[in-house]
């Protein structure tokens, strides 16, 4: 496939500590049914070209992936700011739809559009209400509210990932000046409730890096 040529030369060396994460969403697309297209859903989309380690250019490779792919499939990409959407639009190719509002009123639209096709979800990319890490509620709920809008169309294979979700740590320095952990890591940042959540209704955790994922939260 053309798009893991690009990914292992172009992105990949760029992307830091998003690179295994978006490795392992990749490989995880690649097992969908090849004969089927595949339903991309993304909150916060590619805003600054050629910010690869700062924000990860999420869209740019969405849209890769997609124009590769034999079945095709679509990425619905929105953003608050129409500033960010009008440059994303200038990055993608017709199988990105970019829609600009608050993610938890147009995830509703995209919705209607998911029941109006009989599609599901294969990938649900959580990443808007930028994080401030001294109080991470405001856009955790935020995530939280996003997944609660277009729900319906997760399935127990759709794999969700949040942005900006490192683990927290609580620990004490010891005598000898190592850590001892006092529990066992939580997913943070912007996945701290969806990660709540997760773990209340049994779904899989399948990875925590800088970006956390899971599948079967149905
Ligand atoms: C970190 S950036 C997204 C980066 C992008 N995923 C990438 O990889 O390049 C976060 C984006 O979320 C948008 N945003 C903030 N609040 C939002 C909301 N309520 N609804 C939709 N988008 C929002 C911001 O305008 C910003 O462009």
């Amino acid at each position: 496939m053309m798009f893991w040529f690009w990914f292992n030369g172009e992105a990949a060396p760029k992307l830091a500590m998003r690179e295994v994460s978006f490795r392992k969403i990749f490989n995880y697309l690649d097992n969908f049914d090849a004969s089927q297209p595949v339903v991309i859903v993304e909150t916060g989309c590619l805003r600054t070209p050629d910010n690869w380690a700062g924000d990860g250019q999420s869209t740019l490779m969405f849209d890769r992936y997609l124009q590769d792919r034999s079945a095709g499939g679509i990425c619905y990409a929105m953003d608050i700011d129409p500033v960010a959407t009008a440059a994303c639009r200038s990055f993608v190719g017709p199988r990105t739809e970019v829609f600009t509002g608050d993610s938890v009123i147009v995830l509703r639209d995209v919705a209607e559009r998911l029941r109006a096709s009989g599609q599901k979800i294969s990938l649900l990319y959580l990443d808007s209400f930028d994080l401030d890490w001294n109080n991470v509620t405001p856009s955790a709920v935020h995530h939280l509210k996003e997944l609660v809008s277009i729900y319906e169309f997760v399935t127990p294979q759709t794999l969700v990932v949040v942005d900006d979700a490192p683990m927290d740590v609580v620990c004490t320095q010891s005598a000898n000046g190592g850590f001892d952990m006092l529990r066992e890591p939580v997913v943070s940042g912007k996945g701290k409730f969806v990660a709540e959540y997760a773990a209340q209704v049994g779904a899989k955790n399948f990875f925590s890096h800088y970006q956390s994922a899971w599948t079967g939260f149905r």
